[in-house]
C-alpha cells in the first residue's frame, strides 16, 4: 500500500484527480471503478475541471459504479445512478452507454449481479477502481464479516451505515434503504489499481486498521494489504491514527521523480 498523507482534502483529492486523468490519457478507453458518497466529490470536481479547462476526453471511457441501493429507480434523487448523473456524467462527454450501475429495482437480483461481473469482464476488466471507506472500514458496500472473495451480490446495510447515510435521506434513517447490490470484495481486488480516498476524523480508526491493523474480514478494507497497487489518499485528519505516519511522509518525500503520479 502507498499512503499519500495530504494536509487537507483538496490536495488529496487533486492528487488523486491527476492519477485518473493521466491513465485516461495514456489509455483513452480505459475502464474506471466509481463510488459515491461525500468523499469522492471533489475528485469528480477536479476532472469536470480537467475536462473543461484541459479537454481530457472520456468519450472511449467506461466505468463501473461499485453499488446501488436495492429498491431505489435511476430516477430516485438519493439512488447512486441520480448522484453519478448528478456530480459526474453529465459535466463529461462519456458516451450514457458506456456507464454502469447495478440496478436498483432488478426483478432478479442474483441475475443482475451476475450480469454485472459478465460486464465488467466483457469490458476487459477494470483499471482502476476508485473507493471511500465506511467509518466501519467497508469498502462499496462490503459490511464488516464480508468474505473478502465475495463477489456481485446483495447485502444488508450495518446499522451504522444507515445511520451515517441518513444524511443523504433528510437525516430519517427510515427512509434509507437497508440492501444494496454491490461488487464483492473479490471483484475489488482484481481491479489492476485501487485508488481509497478517506477524510476527516471519522475515517482515523478504519484508516489506521486499514493500514496497520491484520487483514481481516472484519476491516474489509484491510484486505488491500493484499492488491498489488493500492494507494490511499488521506487528510492529516483521516491519518491521525496512523503509527508509522512519518515512514510514509517520508517515503513521498524521497519518491523519485520517475515515479511521480504512478
Ligand atoms: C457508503 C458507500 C461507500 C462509501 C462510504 C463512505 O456507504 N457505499 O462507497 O465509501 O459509504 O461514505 P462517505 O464518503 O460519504 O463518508
Amino acid at each position: 500500500m502507498e499512503i499519500i498523507l495530504q494536509p487537507d482534502a483538496e490536495s488529496a483529492s487533486r492528487l488523486a484527480a491527476r492519477l485518473i486523468a493521466r491513465l485516461v490519457r495514456e489509455k483513452p478507453d480505459a475502464v474506471l471503478g466509481l463510488a459515491t458518497g461525500g468523499t469522492p466529490l471533489l475528485v469528480y470536481r477536479e476532472l469536470i475541471r480537467l475536462h473543461r479547462e484541459e479537454g481530457l476526453d472520456f468519450s472511449r471511457v467506461t466505468t463501473f459504479n461499485l453499488d446501488e441501493y436495492i429498491g431505489l429507480a435511476p430516477e430516485h434523487p438519493q439512488s447512486y445512478h441520480a448522484y453519478m448523473r448528478e456530480h459526474l456524467f453529465r459535466h463529461l462527454n462519456i458516451p450514457p452507454e458506456n456507464t454502469h450501475l447495478p440496478e436498483g429495482l432488478a426483478a432478479d437480483v442474483p441475475k443482475e449481479c451476475e450480469a454485472y461481473e459478465q460486464a465488467i469482464r466483457a469490458a476487459g476488466g477494470i483499471d482502476l477502481q476508485l473507493l471511500g471507506i465506511g467509518a466501519d472500514g467497508h469498502i462499496g458496500f462490503n459490511e464488516p464479516t464480508s468474505s473478502l472473495a465475495s463477489r456481485t451480490r446483495i447485502k444488508t446495510l450495518a446499522r451504522r451505515t444507515v445511520e451515517d447515510n441518513a444524511r443523504f435521506f433528510d437525516g430519517d434513517a427510515s427512509k434509507v434503504p437497508r440492501h444494496c447490490i454491490t461488487m464483492g470484495i473479490g471483484t475489488i481486488l482484481e481491479a489492476r489499481r485501487v485508488v481509497l480516498l478517506a477524510f476527516g476524523k471519522s475515517k482515523a480508526l478504519a484508516i489506521a486498521e486499514t493500514v496497520e491493523g491484520p487483514v481481516s474480514a472484519n476491516v474489509p478494507a484491510s484486505v488491500l494489504q493484499h492488491h498489488p497497487v493500492a494507494k490511499l489518499f488521506l487528510d492529516e485528519e483521516a491519518g491521525a491514527e496512523l503509527r508509522r505516519a512519518d515512514y510514509y511522509r517520508w517515503i513521498y518525500a524521497n519518491k523519485p521523480a520517475w515515479q511521480q503520479d504512478a
